[in-house]
């Protein structure tokens, strides 16, 4: 099929497509394997699923997200049996996981004419798998559930694009219409590379969502505690409190949010803010971008991640004994009598 989505073979970074551009014939006689059915495997195979295209489910044995995946009406066979039944296979495993599965159980029933698939940049930016067959990235700009429930909703989110330089053209049409077909190219779907998605991604995550702004709230909390302030008071001020500004900031824009806080807010907020965040703290992130780009964050999550005494389950366990982490326990049944779980 000649491509036709977009104006040039590759579309240079920083083009978008919209949604109404693109339709997802390309993916009509096309079979799609989902290896892995976590958070986001099951959110992109129910979404292509619904959106009519053939999808089959990779899932190692005993596996309760395979279960899962057979429960929700879905086809689902191992690892390897659905690698060479789909036509696209989507790696949709842990970053730490995808090498030795790629390797091991994937790559040798391949077909060059295989076409893999990532929701992410980090397999290809960080050579977790080597493929010379056609190759692109759809990472949707919002967490999994969050993608389901938007699609379901007649929605979805944008979506960050990216093909191998070894791919012919017309993985760019695919890209496109698979990220159409799973509901990432609402708001657009934007061009990129696989590394400039991936420590983008790394740095806002470390740096502001679940680093940066972890700290400083905790910092806050226990600063306000040290005070002599309740520690329920302080949990409203510094964690409740949160989401009605990043609220304002995600829908108005910085500016937008500043005129509908008060005066004293704003003026407290756009005098102190800086000094919090001053340039010793900009220095420590310019520090933490030249890790992920170097490639040292990735070594050592790679080395640590499962490490017992310092590995990510350590460290949340660490954080889950935390006085912030325990004032949630008492003020959330509160704040949400009835649950409200959205998975
Ligand atoms: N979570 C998100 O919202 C989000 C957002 C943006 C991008 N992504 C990207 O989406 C991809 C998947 O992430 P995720 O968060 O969905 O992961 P996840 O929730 O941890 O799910 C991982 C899946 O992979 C399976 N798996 C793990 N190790 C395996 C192995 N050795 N062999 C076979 N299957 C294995 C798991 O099966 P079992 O049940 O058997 O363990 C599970 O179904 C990643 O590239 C991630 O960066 C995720």
């Amino acid at each position: 099929m000649k491509p036709k989505f977009f104006d040039q073979y590759p579309p240079p970074a920083g083009t978008v497509v919209e949604a109404d551009q693109i339709d997802c014939k390309p993916l009509d006689p096309l079979t799609v394997a989902i290896i892995g059915y976590g958070t986001m495997g099951r959110a992109h195979a129910l979404n292509l699923h619904r959106s009519g295209v053939r999808v089959v489910v990779g899932s190692r044995e005993h596996s309760a997200t395979g279960d899962r995946a057979r429960s929700e009406g879905l086809t689902v066979l191992s690892v390897a049996d659905a690698a060479l039944a789909g036509d696209v296979v989507m790696l949709m495993l842990p970053d730490e996981a995808v090498a030795a599965v790629f390797a091991d159980d994937i790559k040798p029933v391949l077909k060059p004419s295989s076409i893999v698939g990532l929701a992410h940049g980090f397999a290809i930016a960080f050579d977790q798998i080597q493929w010379s067959g056609p190759c692109f990235m759809a990472a949707p700009k919002g967490q999994g559930d969050m993608l389901l429930d938007a699609f379901a909703a007649g929605g979805g989110v944008p979506g960050l694009l990216a093909v191998t330089d070894s791919s012919p053209p017309e993985i760019w049409d695919l890209a496109a219409s698979y990220a159409k077909a799973v509901g990432c190219l609402v708001g657009g779907g934007f061009v990129t590379t696989f590394r400039q998605e991936c420590i983008s991604d790394q740095f806002g995550e470390q740096v502001v969502l679940c680093g940066g702004v972890i700290e400083l709230v905790q910092a806050a909390f226990e600063i306000m505690v040290e005070g002599g302030y309740g520690e329920e008071n302080a949990y409203f001020e510094c964690v409740h409190e949160l989401k009605l500004i990043t609220d304002l900031l995600h829908r108005y824009g910085v500016d937008g949010m500043r005129q509908r806080i008060s005066g004293t807010a704003a003026f407290g907020g756009l005098t102190r803010g800086r000094r919090v965040i001053n340039e010793d703290v900009r220095q420590k992130m310019r520090e933490i971008l030249g890790e992920i780009e170097s490639g040292q964050f990735a070594k050592e999550f790679l080395s640590q991640h499962n490490d017992p005494s310092q590995g990510t389950k350590a460290l949340a366990e660490k954080e889950a004994a935390s006085p912030l982490a325990a004032a949630g326990r008492r003020v959330l049944p509160r704040l949400h009598p009835h649950g409200g779980s959205s998975s």
